[in-house]
């Protein structure tokens, strides 16, 4: 039995996160972020909208598998096909939900359903019904609350709970809720809907005008116990409520807002890099909690002040979200030994065929870079795994670039086995170097994409290029990390396409051996 300030963390990374324009993920990837979101101690984790493709199925089919602590969700709308299909793809799962939902606002009634209140009515009492012959665990959602008709909700939610709903979601659909309105819309529920006492009260608050951390807070002050929220912020238009700001501010602020969660926090900053690696999705620096800023003090004044007590500056300790110092790691003399030992500090586990490999590479990296960080180490070998099983691998390149002059690039690649070399013109190096790309593996893919970080301080710092290529309305995030800013572009450009590759092996492997 859960204590009644303990506040329900609905995560839908996967799921409205998922339907940010261009942020769909593959399959493993929703995996890997499934059993972070599962071991950083999420309730419940809504893994998809099953209906909406045959990946979207199998992928919740398989989050239901790994996934041993939180409960696994499946959305369905209020449509006998979404909620049959919801069922079968978390029959799998240790503990399962399945959340439906309907619009009960007039102009979605109206113009986006064309059902009137009674016909609304028949498919909550039908959908909710339906959906508990599948799991005793039972959401229901009344899309565009914030914007219905009171005594209408007010008669929905009631139904949905005398038809076997557990828990009633309110969500601000399109972010038009203001914090104190949206307060009072949850205790006007409290007060006039009847049986609300059975149900849990959540929310779901997206984030169009910058409020729905705000609304999601406020929400919980009058009495909402499950809040609804996503990684970084993720999520349709301008996202959804951020997870860690809502839960740093229940922890921080403990004082005004005694509430608890089962979330460990120490997991949050590396959870956020995941999804952003994952999805392409940069976090903006100034991002509170998870923003590359979000602990740096640079002004002199809060630097001194900082020296002389942390407490100056500082609300919540780096450590208590997982941050870790930049720590100098190893260098050119580090033998095999100590790189093993380094790797498994940071949570790899990698057989001793491939740790020859990775350290070769670390030895090459190490005779151009003089210190090695943490971060250094990572990128190498994210860098070597996400590279085993490419058909499409880099060789070599080489660039004229600069002020004067023709820009021209000369790559070497190999594809399946065979080696490729071309040379191509360009408008700057990168187009010269993608042009040559394309000159040998031929492409329907659009560039929607390209990004560099530098990976540590310093001008000697390894570059880290994201890429994203758009075909059949799929994206296809590439990663790529090196000294050379150009090689770490024609890399990443080359993950793109191996996961293009991959997705659709035939189309793409016989232009490419045409090409
Ligand atoms: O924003 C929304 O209303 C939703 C529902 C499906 C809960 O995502
Ligand atoms: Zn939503």
């Amino acid at each position: 039995m859960k204590k009644d300030n303990y506040i329900r963390i609905f995560d839908t990374t996967l799921r409205d996160g998922e339907q940010s324009p261009g942020a769909s993920m593959f399959i493993d990837d929703k995996i890997k972020i499934a059993k972070a979101l599962d071991i950083m101690g999420v309730d419940i984790i809504e893994a998809g909208f099953p209906v909406a493709s045959k990946g979207d199925f199998e992928s919740i089919q398989l989050v239901s598998k790994e996934v041993k602590n939180s409960i696994v969700c499946a959305l369905a709308r209020a449509k006998k096909k979404d909620i049959e299909i919801a069922g079968s793809s978390i029959s799998k799962a240790k503990k399962s939900r399945i959340h439906t939902f309907i619009a009960t606002s007039k102009l979605h009634m109206k113009y986006k359903l064309k059902l009137n209140e009674k016909q609304v009515l028949d498919h909550i009492k039908s959908s909710v019904k339906l959906a508990n012959k599948y799991t005793n665990d039972v959401e229901w959602s009344c899309e565009d609350a914030s914007r219905s008709n009171r005594d209408f909700l007010y008669q929905c939610i009631e139904l949905a709970i005398n038809s076997g709903a557990k828990t009633i979601n309110i969500p601000d659909t399109v972010g038009y809720s203001i914090p104190f309105e949206f307060a009072e819309l949850i205790k006007d529920i409290k007060n006039n809907v009847s049986n609300i006492d059975k149900s849990i009260i959540s929310v779901h608050c997206h984030n169009d005008l910058g409020l729905a951390v705000s609304n999601s807070i406020f929400a919980i002050s009058s009495g909402a116990r499950q809040v609804e929220c996503t990684i970084n912020g993720l999520g349709e238009r301008a996202g959804n409520a951020s997870m860690e700001e809502i839960v740093m501010a229940l922890k921080t602020r403990n004082d005004l807002l005694p509430f608890s969660t089962g979330i460990e926090t120490k997991m949050i900053t590396k959870t956020s890099k995941l999804v952003s690696k994952i999805t392409g999705f940069e976090v903006q620096p100034n991002k509170a909690i998870v923003g590359a800023n979000a602990f740096a003090h640079e002004s002199g004044i809060h630097q001194d002040g900082m020296l002389k007590h942390s407490n100056t500056y500082e609300i919540m300790t780096p450590d208590s979200v997982g941050l870790k110092e930049t720590k100098l790691v190893l260098g050119k003399h580090s033998g095999k030994h100590a790189f093993t030992v380094k790797l498994q500090e940071l949570g790899y586990k990698i057989n001793k065929k491939n740790i020859d490999k990775i350290f070769n590479s670390f030895k090459e990296l190490a005779d151009r870079k003089k210190d090695l960080y943490e971060e250094d180490i990572v990128a190498l070998v994210e860098d070597e795994i996400i590279r085993v099983n490419n058909h499409i691998k880099f060789i070599s390149l080489d660039v004229h670039c600069g002020s004067t002059g023709i820009q021209n690039a000369i790559l070497e690649i190999e594809i399946d086995g065979y080696i490729k070399k071309t040379s191509s013109n360009g408008q700057g190096p990168v187009d010269a170097v993608f042009n040559c790309i394309n000159k040998l593996v031929p492409n329907k893919a659009k560039l929607s994409l390209y990004q560099v970080n530098a990976i540590t301080k310093g001008t000697d710092a390894q570059a880290e290029v994201t890429v994203k290529l758009e075909q059949d309305d799929k994206s296809f995030v590439g990663k790529g990390a090196d000294l050379d800013t150009l090689v770490a572009s024609a890399k990443a450009y080359l993950h793109s396409l191996n996961k293009i590759y991959i997705k659709s092996e035939s189309k793409l492997s016989k232009s490419v051996l045409n090409g």
